[in-house]
């Protein structure tokens, strides 16, 4: 059995519907949309393949309607794409989103997954890179083969003990210095990270379209050009 597995995708339909690696299920770990600005496409997507899947804290935003607060750099760039998803997204879209779940147990071609998009301590927002003592931590009431996990846009594979713990990247807006879509295949209980390129400029292009701010474009275009590789200053010269 061959398992897709994505997260943060972020409303990028251009990367997301670059992976045509064939599939038998779908587990999605969270953040459908914000940054760009295509969600409804995305959302039409997860909703006719996504077996299991989980709410990221973009989505809950959305679904929410939860007033972007100011702040600078990726916070900005969220702001500056919320208002407009609200136009974008009908109520039964915004329902798909809001009734994610926000952990979920699935056994899928004998494997037993645990999906959450950050943490189990703080399902949406811990932010935990890849530190393995904390992840041994976190995961130790888990009872999983494979724990999937999104958030911070970095993909990676360990094992912890009996489990497996696995961030497939970003599907939309990757920031581990690599451009391209990020996701991962699991096949028969082996995990396989993969990478795809897209059409970066169509991103951008219906962006400006539907009337994102200039700034928030070239922010936008440098992020994903550079895989996320963006120095402080470098977010800064946008704010
Ligand atoms: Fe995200």
């Amino acid at each position: 059995m061959k398992i897709l597995v994505i997260a943060d995708v972020h409303s990028n339909w251009p990367a997301l519907a670059a992976i045509e690696e064939p599939f038998d299920a779908c587990l999605f770990v969270g953040d459908l949309v914000e940054y760009a600005t295509d969600p409804v496409p995305c959302i039409n997507w997860a909703q006719q393949h996504v077996t299991a899947g989980v709410r990221g804290n973009h989505d809950h935003a959305v679904a929410q309607r939860v007033t972007a607060r100011d702040g600078g750099g990726f916070r900005r760039l969220a702001a500056a794409t919320r208002p407009l998803h609200w136009d974008l997204i009908d109520q039964g879209r915004l329902k798909y989103l809001a009734r994610l779940p926000v952990t979920q147990h699935v056994e899928l071609g004998g494997q037993a997954f645990f999906l959450v998009h950050a943490t189990p301590r703080d399902p949406m927002d811990e932010y935990l890179a890849d530190d393995v003592d904390t992840w041994a931590e976190r995961l130790q009431s888990v009872d999983a083969d494979i724990v999937c996990v999104g958030h911070t846009h970095l993909p990676f594979h360990r094992q912890l003990g009996d489990k497996q713990l696995l961030n497939p990247g970003s599907v939309g807006q990757p920031r581990d210095g690599d451009s391209r879509a990020s996701y991962a295949i699991v096949e028969d209980g082996v995990v396989h990270l993969r990478r795809v390129e897209y059409d970066i400029d169509a991103t951008l292009g219906q962006m400006r379209a539907v009337g994102v701010e200039p700034w928030a474009v070239d922010l936008t275009g440098e992020v994903l050009r550079s895989g996320g590789n963006l120095s402080r200053e470098q977010m800064g010269r946008f704010q």
